[in-house]
């Protein structure tokens, strides 16, 4: 299943479920998180998050049930990214800021970065784009002229030793 065809099934699978009155019961979260891991390969924060917006259930309980059921994988990615790809974005340079992210992170075809802290995936739309373009690094949203230089971004969100950490690896197969 190519990229766009995965974004798109899981925003069938989301306004599927948005639209069930059980929505937040515990079968009807556990039957969401299961289809969602079935398309995504493994539940990423940004689906988390995205569970948590559409069932309106609360954190603890969501992690508690992903716990009661060892099926259910999350992504090992210590950071993740989201690029909106959407057109507001798009015209505003959102894709040459996703290659500069690919590049700069060394991300490889499975979206996570070659030393595995990374985890760059994209969306059609982030809901900002009076403000476009715009990324989410981890629920974050940072948008226009603050993506001037990427590098500066993820230094800013605290990432510093993980960034030298990254670069290290990167230097060390070099
Ligand atoms: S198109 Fe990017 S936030 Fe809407």
């Amino acid at each position: 299943m190519d990229e766009q065809n995965k974004k798109d099934e899981i925003e069938e699978i989301f306004s599927y479920y948005g639209r069930q009155r059980d929505k937040n019961s515990q079968e009807m979260i556990v039957a969401l998180l299961r289809e969602l891991q079935e398309v995504s390969g493994c539940l990423t924060p940004d689906l988390k998050h995205r569970v948590l917006e559409t069932t309106g259930t609360s954190e603890k309980f969501l992690q508690c049930l992903i716990r009661m059921y060892p099926s259910l994988k999350e992504s090992n990615a210590v950071h993740e990214i989201i690029a909106c790809t959407g057109e507001r974005c798009g015209r505003k340079d959102g894709m040459l800021l996703l290659k500069r992210l690919k590049t700069e992170l060394d991300i490889q075809k499975n979206g996570m970065s070659a030393d595995g802290t990374f985890e760059l995936r994209t969306r059609n739309c982030l809901k900002k784009c009076k403000t476009a373009p715009n990324i989410m690094i981890d629920g974050i949203v940072y948008s226009g002229d603050e993506l001037q230089d990427i590098k500066k971004i993820i230094e800013k969100i605290d990432l510093v030793v993980d960034w030298k950490k990254h670069c290290e690896k990167q230097k060390e197969k070099v």
